[in-house]
C-alpha cells in the first residue's frame, strides 16, 4: 500500500488538493477513518466533475459532498483559503504527526508516540535511528525515494523483468501488477503483485515455499533490495531497476508487496487490490444490496438470516460481476 495518492487533476484542483489535505489530517493525526473516506469521497466525485464549481451549492448536487463540506468550497472559492485548514499547517502537533506518518512502518499511533518523545522532523528520527523497528529503519533510508511516484514507463519494465523472472522459476506461475498501475495510471505509488500457481488452493496445504522461492530469485538478481516484512503469503520490501547502459541515471528505489493468493480466490483478490478504494466500498455495497457479501478472499451469498454461505466459484474477475449483477468494468475505469 502506498503512502502517497497521487495529486488529483481536475479542474477544480484547487478544492481537491485541500479535501485531501483534510482526509490526511483526519486519518493521521485525529485517527478518523471516518472523516478521512467522507473527505476522500467528496474529492473524488469533484475530481471527476467536468464543470469549474462556482459555489458550494452547485457542489452539494455530487453525491458525497454534504453541508460541512460544500461551506468549505464557499469558504475557498471566496477567500482562496481556508482557515481550518491553515490552523492545521500552522500547528506543531499536527504538522509534526502528519509528517512522521509519511514514513512507511511509522502509522498515526507510533507518529503520536515519537513526537511527545520531541521527535518532529525526519533529521529527529535519524538521531533516534536504534529506537525504530526494522521496517521503520528502511522507510527512513528510502524516505526521499519513496516519496517520489513511479513512471508508468519504469512501471511497464519492471512489469516485464518481474513477469519473466516469474516464468523462469516455474513456467505455470501466475502473477499480475495490480493497484494504480492496472488501472492505467500514468503513476504508481508503489507495486502491488498478486501471485497464484495451480497447484495452491484454498483447500490444499499452505505453501509458503511457492512465495519465498519468487522472493530468493528476485533477491539473488538484484532486484529486491530489502525486506520489509515476509509472512507464508505476504512479502513487503523494496526493489530496484538495475540502471541500463544507454541510461546514466540510477533507477529509485521502490516499495513492492508480493501476495501468494490460493488459486481459486485469485481473481477476488485482483478485483480488490486493482481498486480503486472508493470503487471497491461502491462495489461492495452494491453486492450487499444483492444479497452477496464479497471481500478480498471470496463472494458469498447471504442467507435470509444474513449469515453467509459458501464461496461462489469465480474463475475470471467477469464472474464476480455477474453474481451481482453490476455491468463489467474494465480496471482503467474502476477509479469509483
Ligand atoms: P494502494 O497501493 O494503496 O493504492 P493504489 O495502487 O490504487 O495507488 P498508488 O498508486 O498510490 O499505489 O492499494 C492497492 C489497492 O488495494 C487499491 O487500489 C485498492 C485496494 N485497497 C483498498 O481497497 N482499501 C484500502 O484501504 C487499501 C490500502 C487498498
Ligand atoms: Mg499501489
Amino acid at each position: 500500500m502506498s503512502k502517497r495518492k497521487a495529486p488529483q487533476e481536475s479542474l477544480n484542483e484547487g478544492i481537491t488538493d485541500f479535501l485531501v489535505e483534510l482526509a490526511n489530517y483526519e486519518k493521521n493525526v485525529n485517527r478518523a477513518i471516518h472523516k478521512y473516506n467522507a473527505y476522500r469521497k467528496a474529492a473524488s466525485a469533484i475530481a471527476k466533475y467536468p464543470h469549474k464549481i462556482k459555489s458550494g451549492e452547485e457542489a452539494k448536487k455530487l453525491d458525497g459532498v454534504g453541508a460541512k463540506i460544500a461551506e468549505k468550497i464557499d469558504e475557498f472559492l471566496q477567500t482562496g483559503k481556508l482557515r481550518k485548514l491553515e490552523k492545521i499547517r500552522n500547528d506543531d502537533t499536527s504538522s509534526s504527526i502528519n509528517l512522521l506518518t509519511r514514513v512507511t512502518g511509522i502509522g498515526p499511533a507510533a507518529a503520536r508516540k515519537f513526537f511527545e518523545e520531541g521527535v518532529k522532523t525526519i533529521e529527529d528520527l535519524k538521531k533516534i535511528e536504534h529506537k525504530l523497528n526494522h521496517h521503520q529503519q528502511i522507510g527512513l533510508k528510502y524516505f526521499e525515494e519513496f516519496e517520489k511516484r513511479i513512471p508508468r514507463a519504469e512501471m511497464e519494465k519492471m512489469e516485464t523483468l518481474i513477469i519473466g523472472e516469474l516464468k523462469k522459476i516455474d513456467p505455470e506461475y501466475i502473477g499480475t501488477i495490480c493497484g494504480s498501475y492496472r488501472r492505467g495510471a500514468a503513476s504508481s505509488g508503489d507495486i502491488d503483485i498478486l501471485l497464484t500457481h495451480p497447484n495452491y488452493t484454498s483447500h490444499t496445504e499452505k505453501q509458503p515455499k511457492l512465495l519465498r522461492a519468487v522472493v530468493d530469485h528476485l533477491e539473488s538478481i538484484g532486484f529486491v533490495t530489502d525486506t520489509l516484512s515476509k509472512g507464508d503469503t505476504k512479502f513487503m520490501g523494496v526493489c530496484q531497476l538495475q540502471q541500463s547502459d544507454e541510461d546514466e541515471e540510477e533507477c529509485l528505489h521502490r516499495r513492492i508487496d508480493i501476495r501468494l493468493i490460493p488459486k481459486d480466490q485469485y481473481f477476488c483478490g485482483v478485483l480488490y487490490f486493482t481498486g480503486s478504494d472508493i470503487f471497491n466500498k461502491n462495489m461492495r455495497a452494491h453486492a450487499l444490496e444483492k444479497g452477496f457479501t464479497l471481500n478480498e478472499y471470496t463472494i458469498r451469498p447471504l442467507g435470509v438470516t444474513g449469515v453467509a454461505g459458501e464461496p461462489l466459484f469465480v474463475d475470471s474477475e467477469r464472474d464476480i460481476f455477474e453474481y451481482i449483477q453490476y455491468k463489467f468494468r474494465e480496471p482503467n475505469v474502476r477509479s469509483e
